[in-house]
């Protein structure tokens, strides 16, 4: 039998579900006399019962499974859980008991992201309540800790001193007791929302949502309200927005929160008469809401509802950015999010730009937050061209790495953090004024930058299996992501911009970000392979155009 020693831990949660009548979770420990301890908690009937049984610290404990299928387990309720995270534990196959799992050793698969943050196993999507509060960044997030796809969501939480290594922390919400009893009939849970901080307290603001199975007029989503002084206890939740106003879609979600001058605003995500729409409310003191106006109507492409919207003062100007649901355009791109840059007076937003947010559409849901004058954003690297692999403990989904956003030249820029160079590994290449080929790049983990003297046709290789592949092309028809041999194929994941001056590119195993003149368009595009090693080859028409080339190696987050 295997033990766990809870060392400075006092809590074991776990989420389990009965297989049989009588499932339960037992947990032993030895007393010095010689006797021993026995816990049992009942497993869900039929849904994941959220268990949390108390630990005494530094002491060993046996932990089981009887009839019952344990998603995700962990040991919380440390002192300083904040800096060290949760432990995971794992059942072991042989014996049927749990161990403390090793973090560096579950990440450093092929299948998993090696520097992009993703959850511990299983399903996640969107970033939620990012914000900096008393020394740690905080990214809370959608996910399904019980499976590798979308079901009824919880809020899922990590955070990081230097926005580049995370600790999982707990889960902080879980859907609707009557969401859970009723699987399969109703859906719903934690939707997503936001984080709005002071020196005192954290505030969240999320929508809760509950439906039938298929979106329809008895779907009810509503705002609500949480708040936390240490990011460990959570209060319990307020209602803030019960309805819809007049006219608008029952898809109404996603608050996001800012401040401007003395007025606090929120936007939300919706439609009307069936235009997307992103809905303005207004309040002098974060707790009463009022209806003010629509923000935002897109009036020239037909998508069901904003997702996610986000907006903030940026640069001198106003940005709103959101997430096109349902929408398809001319590339064959599958929801997209598109920027909107402008002025903001007395309430109303008056647009003078607008552009897609990532081209390689595999990025969603972004949200920001402000700190220390950067403004930071986070996406969910989505997969909307089915190309995920399950496999066995793996994840569906992760983040983008941080971006800084800046608005230049009437559009919307975006680099990584500074603080992702500290991954910085082995020098893998450097020259210039020729092609180049790498291959066996030891855990497909790296970041290439190339300078171009003027706009060059090239054909560069970012990720091969068999037949499959993934580039990077810039000829007559302008710069794009390819991909071959994959349900993607086909689609044109085409950047706006005129000429190629210089890139910065992120392979990270199933993951590609493509930074393009300095942030002037971005690319996000997912590419599985089942190879644990990486390729990359620069093809040039004309290589004396290149006027500098590096690759590197990038480190783990997970070490
Ligand atoms: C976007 C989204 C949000 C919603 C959440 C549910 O990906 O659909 O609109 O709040 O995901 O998980």
């Amino acid at each position: 039998m295997k033990k766990v020693n809870s060392t400075k831990y006092t809590c074991l949660e776990m989420f389990a579900r009965q297989t049989a009548d009588g499932g339960r979770v037992r947990v032993l420990s030895g007393n010095a006399d010689g006797s021993r301890m026995i816990t049992e908690k009942p497993a869900g009937k039929n849904y994941y019962a959220w268990l949390k049984i108390p630990l005494q610290e530094n002491t060993d404990y046996e932990i089981h499974s009887e009839d019952c299928e344990v998603s995700l387990s962990y040991l919380s309720g440390s002192e300083d859980l904040l800096e060290t995270g949760v432990r995971f534990l794992e059942k072991d196959q042989a014996d049927g008991s749990f161990y403390a799992a090793d973090r560096a050793a579950w990440y450093d698969r092929p299948t998993r992201e090696t520097y992009h943050f993703s959850p511990w196993k299983n399903w996640i999507n969107d970033p939620n309540g990012l914000c900096w509060f008393r020394g740690y960044y905080h990214m809370f997030y959608q996910c399904n800790p019980h499976g590798q796809q979308w079901s009824d969501m919880y809020w899922g939480h990590a955070a990081s001193r230097d926005l580049v290594h995370w600790t999982h922390l707990p889960i902080v919400l879980a859907p609707q007791e009557e969401i859970l009893e009723n699987q399969g009939k109703v859906k719903g849970g934690a939707f997503s929302g936001c984080a709005v901080v002071s020196d005192e307290e954290a505030a969240f603001y999320l929508t809760r949502h509950k439906g039938p199975m298929e979106d329809g007029e008895d779907t009810v989503e509503q705002q609500w309200m949480m708040r936390s002084r240490d990011m460990v206890r959570f209060s319990e939740e307020t209602r803030v927005i019960g309805q819809p106003p007049e006219g608008a879609s029952f898809d109404f979600r996603d608050p996001k929160v800012l401040r401007v001058k003395d007025r606090w605003y929120m936007v939300l995500g919706s439609a009307i008469a069936g235009q997307g729409a992103i809905l303005l409310y207004e309040s002098a003191d974060g707790e009463k809401w009022e209806y003010a106006h629509p923000l935002l109507v897109e009036e020239r492409e037909k998508i069901r509802c904003f997702e996610c919207p986000d907006f903030m003062e940026l640069d001198g100007k106003y940005v709103a950015i959101g997430a096109w649901m349902e929408h398809r355009d001319a590339c064959g791109r599958y929801q997209m999010c598109r920027y909107y840059i402008g002025t903001f007076q007395d309430g109303e937003f008056t647009v003078e730009n607008d552009g897609w947010f990532d081209f390689g559409s595999n990025c969603y849901a972004m949200q920001s937050f402000v700190h220390q004058g950067r403004r930071i954003s986070i996406g969910w690297i989505s997969d909307f061209y089915e190309e995920h692999e399950p496999c066995e403990n793996g994840a569906y989904g992760s983040m983008t790495i941080p971006r800084e956003l800046h608005v230049r030249d009437g559009k919307l820029y975006m680099m990584p953090v500074r603080e992702i160079r500290t991954l910085k590994g082995k020098t893998l290449y450097e020259g210039k004024g020729e092609n180049m080929s790498l291959s066996g790049i030891e855990g497909s983990a790296y970041r290439v930058r190339i300078g171009f003297s003027q706009n060059t046709f090239f054909s560069i290789q970012l990720g091969a299996d068999g037949e499959k592949s993934i580039s990077l092309v810039n000829d007559e028809e302008g710069l794009r992501i390819v991909t071959k041999g994959v349900k993607s194929e086909g689609i044109r994941f085409k950047a706006d911009v005129s000429q190629v001056r210089d890139l910065e590119i992120y392979v990270d195993r199933r993951v590609t970000e493509v930074y393009v003149n300095g942030g002037e368009a971005v690319g996000t595009k997912v590419f599985y392979k089942s190879l644990a090693d990486g390729c990359f080859a620069l093809a040039a028409e004309t290589p004396e155009n290149v006027v500098w080339a590096e690759v590197v190696g990038m480190k783990s987050i997970w070490i």
